[in-house]
Order: C-alpha cells, then sequence, then structure tokens
C-alpha cells in the first residue's frame, strides 16, 4: 500500500541534550522530522551522532530537553517509544550465544509478534541479508559484517515505524550497501517508514537522505533539504553552456542579461554564476538561440554532500 504524502512531524527533538561529567556530548537543538522521511545524521567521529541515537531509544536519559517520537514523550512514555522504534545500535548488540536464528525469534517475540507473522519475517529477513545458509550459526561466531547483517535484521523485524540506524553500511560491501539502500527507499516509499542513519561517509548518504542535519561538536550547524542548505551556503549556482561554435557575438548578449556574473569563456563553452536561475537562464536561452546558437547542453555544476559537509564542518 502507497502511502499519501504527509508533512506531519514524527519526530520532534526540543533541545535533546547529554552531558558527561559536565562536558556537552550532544546538544540537539529543535527541529522536526516528518514522516516517511530519509533524514540524516552526519558529522564527524565524536560528534554525538551515537550519542542522540541512545538518547531517542531511551538507552540514555538526556541531562536536559525531551522528544516527541509519534506523539509520545521520551520523558513519559519510553516503553511505547521502545515498542515502535527499530534500532541499529552502534554496538550491534545480540546475544552472542544464540544463532542467528534464534535472536531474531528472541526479539521477535518480545515485540508481540505472532508465530506464523514472525516465522516469515525471519525468513524473508534472513534471505534478503544473504544469511540464510548461516542462520543456526551462534552470533559470536560472526565477522563485523555478518553481525550487522542480524542486527539490521533485528531492528527490522517488527516492521517499526521510526528506524534508527547508527552507522548502517559501515561494514557492508558495496553490493550488500547498495541492496539496503533501496530497500531503505522501499520502507520510506510504501510504508511511510520514517528512518534516521547516522553516518560520516557522505557518498553513501547523499543519494538517500532528502533531509539532514550536520553535527560538529555535539551542536547541530544545519539542518534542511540538502539542495537547500546547498543554496544558503554557496547562495549562488553555476552553469556550463556548451556550443556547437562560440561566436563573438554571443559575449555582448550574455552580458546584457540582469543577474549573469563571473562570465568565462573556454573554447565553445561559457560559464557563469547566477542566484536566481530561475530568473536569468530562460531569457538567456532564448536570446543565445535567437542570435543563432546551437546549444548542444545546459549543465549545472554539481556541489556534492562532500563539497556542502567540508564547507559546513572545516569553513573550506
Ligand atoms: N558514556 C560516555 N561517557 C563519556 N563520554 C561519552 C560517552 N559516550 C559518548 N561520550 C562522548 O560524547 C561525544 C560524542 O560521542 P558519540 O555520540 O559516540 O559520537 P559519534 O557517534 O558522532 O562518533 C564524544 O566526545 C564522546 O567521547
Ligand atoms: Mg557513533
Amino acid at each position: 500500500m502507497y502511502m499519501t504524502p504527509s508533512s506531519r512531524s514524527v519526530v520532534v527533538l526540543e533541545k535533546l541534550t547529554k552531558s558527561f561529567n559536565g562536558k556537552i556530548a550532544v546538544y540537539q537543538n529543535s527541529y522536526e522530522i516528518e514522516e516517511g522521511t530519509i533524514f540524516g545524521l552526519l558529522g564527524p567521529n565524536g560528534a554525538g551522532k551515537t550519542t542522540t541515537i541512545r538518547l531517542l531509544t531511551g538507552v540514555l536519559k538526556p541531562s536536559e530537553g525531551d522528544a516527541e517520537i509519534y506523539g509520545y514523550r521520551l520523558s513519559r512514555n519510553v516503553n511505547v517509544i521502545r515498542s515502535i522504534v527499530g534500532v541499529l545500535p552502534e554496538n550491534r548488540a545480540l546475544y552472542d550465544r544464540l544463532t542467528a536464528q534464534e535472536n531474531l525469534e528472541f526479539y521477535g517475540k518480545l515485540y508481540g509478534l505472532k508465530d506464523s507473522e514472525l516465522y516469515e519475517r525471519i525468513r524473508n529477513l534472513l534471505a534478503f541479508l544473504d544469511l540464510h545458509d548461516v542462520k543456526d550459526t551462534f552470533v559470536g561466531k560472526f565477522s563485523m559484517g555478518m553481525r550487522q547483517k542480524v542486527a539490521l535484521a533485528r531492528a527490522l523485524i517488527h516492521q517499526p515505524k521510526l528506524l534508527l540506524l547508527d552507522e548502517p553500511t559501515s561494514n557492508l560491501d558495496p553490493v550488500m550497501s547498495s541492496k539496503l539502500k533501496d530497500y531503505i527507499k522501499e520502507l520510506s516509499g510504501k510504508l511511510g517508514t520514517t528512518i534516521l542513519i547516522s553516518s560520516h561517509h557522505l557518498a553513501e548518504i547523499e543519494n538517500i537522505c532528502s533531509k539532514i542535519a550536520i553535527i560538529n561538536n555535539g551542536h547541530v550547524i544545519s539542518v534542511g533539504g540538502i539542495n537547500e542548505l546547498k543554496r544558503k551556503i554557496w547562495g549562488y549556482r553555476e552553469f556550463e553552456i556548451k556550443l556547437l561554435e562560440f561566436k563573438p557575438d554571443f559575449k555582448k548578449i550574455i552580458e546584457s542579461i540582469s543577474g549573469v556574473a563571473d562570465i568565462m569563456y573556454s573554447d565553445n563553452k561559457i560559464f557563469y554564476k547566477c542566484v536566481d536561475a530561475e530568473k536569468v537562464n530562460p531569457p538567456l536561452i532564448k536570446a543565445l538561440v535567437q542570435a543563432d546558437a546551437k546549444i548542444l547542453s545546459l549543465k549545472e555544476t554539481e556541489r556534492t554532500l562532500e563539497d556542502l559537509y567540508m564547507k559546513l564542518i572545516r569553513g573550506e
């Protein structure tokens, strides 16, 4: 079943703070995560990502502040919250002396799943994660990557409304990592699951998160859509027009369009910057076409999430 898009905020952070020995480990100023969003929590090691996830699952008690998750307050209804949240914790917590299958049975029963439903979900998850052949092996004998996959299955077993994934792709091979990302997109698109992913691996996150919070030294320095943040940080966009042939007349035309800045010419390419592409590009293209320019392509210089992150974290 496809959910209709909703803009209901289902995770509301309210100055959620954790200090250890008087030193702030994380201070999540107030922001909201909408239902069905894949939200990236990005920051370098020690930024406070894991602490945030621990706070949201009630493993740690906040020093100050609170959060509301699907209408339940963390300070009052932590048990209800635990039942609607699936978490892949940093330590991939599992019972080493139980097999993969037994771990999943244990957690599934804890969430109150009925046998028929439980066994079918376990079968599907083990197959999806390529764990079927090792399902009867003790988890204590697993490699980091295999352990992580069982822990992922555990996070997913009760089809939680909110998934909190702490560095979910860190030990996975590229094929599994890409499969998992497709699966995450499907959960958000088809079931409306809200997903928070922490990562310091930016290229991994770029294509799946619609919104991000960048944290550094325990403080949130920016929250928003990736494109929105890019626009806010750089303030202008860069374009490249490629022509079949450049004619000197074109210079005058381009320079006559208001809002075009930093124009550069190289062979049959024109580079320029502008703040408001919607106002600048249509008249620019029209004028060029009227002057008989043969336009081969118009391309925007893409800035990666990595560029954004470097700029925000390191000021580069
Ligand atoms: N149990 C703890 N006791 C003391 N300090 C902690 C504890 N857990 C985390 N910290 C500190 O909090 C900060 C944030 O850590 P963490 O949330 O693990 O960062 P991240 O997951 O982004 O790498 C770090 O400075 C870390 O040393
Ligand atoms: Mg961490």
